[in-house]
């Protein structure tokens, strides 16, 4: 079967002008031309997985097949090879890799652990709202930045937060130039110094320093776990009872930090955007939170509560997927819906397009959160929504972050609601994650509503 080709590529650049200049408008553009496309960054090609089926081939009945390949190869030189890279142990398949690694490390993220968390998401939102003052212009999509740096440090190192949730925002600020560049770019600029890097390099050195001193801390007091994930870590072992080593685990942290800002420092800033403009799923949401919180401070127990609050946060997911982009490397041939590729492809495939299909998802830019009401999201072709990915390689820390968002959502909600400042439209940026540009947003405080007639939504 012929592949057709993403079209006005460059000779020398192939599609990176798309790429770095309207990459959302690109890849979702991809969708119209068929099942696999191919694009070329420089003249290296690679191959738009668009389909569902062929997402759920890739990622979760073919898994053994394909690896992370070029995000290993550019990323891991620069934050080391942890779960989210190929790991690589003596005598086993990359597959077998990643599963001993997975098997070994997923106790961290029990899900016991992670409630314990929600009392300090809680607490720093309220410290959040209570240092703003009502009627005052914010820009939400830094502020919230802020708020996901603390609360991710809170949840990977425990308190005191401040180091580690300062060197976590310092790499976020220079990721661009240290990391997406390197990855998206052709090889050959590998050797052309990329304005910004040694902002990212002095990042990356405070913030493995504060990783290092709470992995002394924790060394000092091996019997002591503060119910933060790194002290689940020198926890862990692999099957034949090894540890992980403090190197080692200084990688994983490096990385699940960086992950972690982005469900609150991301998504949440799009939530109370969207709801801005609907007020009435706005109203939805305020009579559910009044409802299920009475007033009081939210607890682990309110999460599965929160219908109406989860299915807002799931289509915030939709809309704005922080992790927008991903590849694979094929290990052997594969078949691709009758489409033959040989081993050492690269494939790509993007969340962000998935979500936008409109054979998948009808009215695909319209906010609308009654898409996850159990009817109509039970019809969904597996793969058609994927911001956590999927198959093996799913992520890891989901259950944290719908955690924090729904946590901080409800927080937030049950004392203010923001409004929009006239101006021009905010968009997305895509980068090496989707985040918002400069949102800025008025806070209002909103009375409690009277309890509602009915029964809450679900
Ligand atoms: C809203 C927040 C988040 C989103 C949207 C997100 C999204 C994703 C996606 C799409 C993948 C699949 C990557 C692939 O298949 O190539 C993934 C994998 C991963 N994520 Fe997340 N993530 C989030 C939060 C987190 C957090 C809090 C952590 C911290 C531990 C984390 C750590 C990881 C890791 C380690 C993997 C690789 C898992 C594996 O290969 O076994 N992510 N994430």
């Amino acid at each position: 079967m012929a592949i057709p080709n993403a079209p006005w590529g460059v000779p020398l650049i192939g599609h990176g002008a798309q790429l770095w200049f309207t990459p959302l408008e690109f890849f979702t553009g991809l969708n119209r031309l068929g099942p696999v496309v191919r694009f070329r960054t420089g003249v290296r090609p690679w191959y738009m997985i668009t389909e569902p089926e062929l997402l759920h081939r890739m990622l979760v009945t073919g898994s053994r097949d394909v690896v992370k390949g070029r995000f290993t190869d550019t990323a891991g030189p620069q934050i080391g090879v942890s779960l989210v890279l190929d790991m690589d142990f003596p005598g086993l398949t990359p597959f077998a890799s990643h599963r001993r690694h997975r098997r070994a490390v997923q106790p961290a993220f029990h899900p016991h652990r992670l409630a314990g968390q929600v009392g300090f998401t809680v607490r720093a939102t309220e410290e959040w709202l209570a240092g703003r003052r009502p009627g005052a212009r914010l820009r939400l999509d830094r502020e919230l930045s802020g708020l996901a740096a603390r609360i991710t440090a809170h949840a990977f190192c425990g308190e005191p937060v401040e180091d580690v949730a300062a060197a976590v925002a310092d790499v976020q600020a220079h990721l661009v130039p240290g990391l997406y560049w390197r990855t998206v770019a052709p090889l050959w600029t590998r050797h052309v110094p990329v304005p910004g890097t040694g902002g990212f390099v002095r990042a990356r050195a405070r913030l493995r320093t504060a990783l290092a001193a709470a992995l002394r801390e924790r060394r000092r007091w091996p019997g002591r776990d503060d119910g933060d994930i790194l002290s689940a870590l020198v926890r862990c072992r692999y099957a034949d009872g090894e540890g992980l080593d403090d190197a080692q685990i200084l990688r994983e942290m490096f990385f699940y930090v960086i992950a972690g800002a982005h469900g609150v420092g991301d998504v949440l800033p799009w939530v109370f955007h969207e709801l801005a403009a609907h007020p009435e799923e706005e109203r939805r949401l305020h009579r559910e939170i009044d409802s299920v919180l009475a007033g009081r401070r939210m607890t682990a127990a309110d999460l599965p509560e929160l219908v109406h609050t989860r299915r807002i946060v799931l289509e915030a997911l939709r809309r704005y997927p922080p992790v927008w982009l991903l590849g694979r490397r094929t290990l052997t041939e594969v078949d691709l819906g009758g489409i033959r590729l040989p081993a050492g492809t690269d494939l790509a495939w993007a969340p962000y397009a998935a979500h936008h299909h409109p054979a998948h998802h009808a009215d695909p830019l319209r906010f609308d959160p009654g898409r996850w009401r159990p009817e109509r999201a039970r019809i969904l072709a597996p793969c058609a929504y994927l911001p956590f990915g999927a198959g093996p390689r799913r992520c890891i820390g989901d259950r944290l972050s719908m955690n924090q968002m729904l946590t901080a959502v409800a927080t937030i909600a049950a004392r203010w609601r923001l409004r929009r400042v006239p101006g021009p439209e905010v968009r997305p940026s895509a980068r090496i994650f989707l985040h918002p540009r400069a949102m800025p947003m008025v806070a209002e405080p909103r009375p409690r509503l009277s309890p509602p007639a009915t029964a809450p939504v679900r």
